[in-house]
C-alpha cells in the first residue's frame, strides 16, 4: 500500500521534527485534578496525550484558556503530588527518557523556589548542548546524579517550597521541556 507507507513516512518525518524528553527517575510531577482546574482541560487534556513533549504547543493549543504557570513545572501542581524527603549530601539518581533528541539546545537541572519560580543557589548540572549527539552508554546526559547542597535546608525545609526542575530548551524549535521533582530537606 505505497499511499500508506508514503503517510507513515510524512508523519515520521513530521514527529522527528520534534524533541521528546521527560524525566522518569525519580517520581516526577505529575497530573491530577488541581492541575486540571487551574491550567483547564484544554491545556491538561493536550499535554496529557504526550507527557514528553514540548510546553509551547500546548500553549498555543490553549490560548486564553490557559489558567497556570504552564512553564513552571509544565503546569503541573505540588497539591496532586508529593515531595520526597531528602538529607543534605543524599545523591538522587536521574533518568531521563529521551524520546527523540533535537537540536541545538541545552539543558540544566536546578533547585527551583517554587514560591519565587526562582534558581536557589547554583545550577546542580549544566549542558550547554543536550542531547549528546555522539553519546554512548553509559550516557551522562540522560543518566546522572544530583547531590542535594547543605545551603538548602532552611529554604527547603517542608513540602511545597523547592523543586528539583529539569530543563531542556531546544533552541531550534523553541521549544521547553520541565519536569519537577518536588522533594524537601527535614531537619
Ligand atoms: C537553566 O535554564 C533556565 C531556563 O532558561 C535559565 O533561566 C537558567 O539560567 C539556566 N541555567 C543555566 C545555568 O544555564
Ligand atoms: C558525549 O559523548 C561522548 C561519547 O560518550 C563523550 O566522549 C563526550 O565527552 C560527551 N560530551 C559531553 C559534553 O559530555
Ligand atoms: C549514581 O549513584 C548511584 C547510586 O549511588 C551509583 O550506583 C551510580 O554509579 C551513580 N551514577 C553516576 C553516573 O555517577
Amino acid at each position: 500500500m505505497p499511499s500508506t507507507s508514503h503517510f507513515l513516512a510524512l508523519v515520521t518525518a513530521a514527529t522527528g521534527a520534534l524533541g521528546h524528553a521527560v524525566v522518569t527517575k525519580p517520581q516526577p510531577r505529575v497530573a491530577g485534578p488541581a492541575y486540571t482546574e487551574l491550567c483547564g482541560s484544554t491545556y491538561s487534556t493536550y499535554m496529557e496525550k504526550d507527557p514528553a513533549g514540548p510546553i509551547e504547543n500546548g500553549v498555543a493549543q490553549a490560548g486564553s484558556s490557559l489558567g497556570c504557570n504552564a512553564y513552571l513545572c509544565r503546569g503541573y501542581q505540588y497539591e496532586d503530588n508529593e515531595a520526597a524527603a531528602y538529607k543534605v549530601g543524599d545523591v538522587v539518581v536521574f533518568h531521563v527518557d529521551l524520546i527523540a533528541g533535537h537540536h541545538p539546545g541545552f539543558a540544566n537541572v536546578s533547585v527551583i523556589d517554587l514560591a519565587t519560580n526562582t534558581i536557589l543557589g547554583d545550577p546542580l548540572k549544566v549542558w550547554d548542548d543536550w542531547p549528546n549527539a555522539t553519546a554512548t552508554t553509559p550516557r551522562s546526559d540522560i543518566d546522572f546524579n544530583v547531590t542535594i547542597p547543605e545551603s538548602l535546608t532552611s529554604a527547603c525545609d517542608v513540602g511545597g517550597k523547592c523543586a528539583i526542575q529539569w530543563y531542556w530548551y531546544a533552541g531550534g524549535n523553541k521549544q521547553t521541556y520541565e519536569s519537577c521533582v518536588d522533594f524537601y530537606v527535614p531537619a
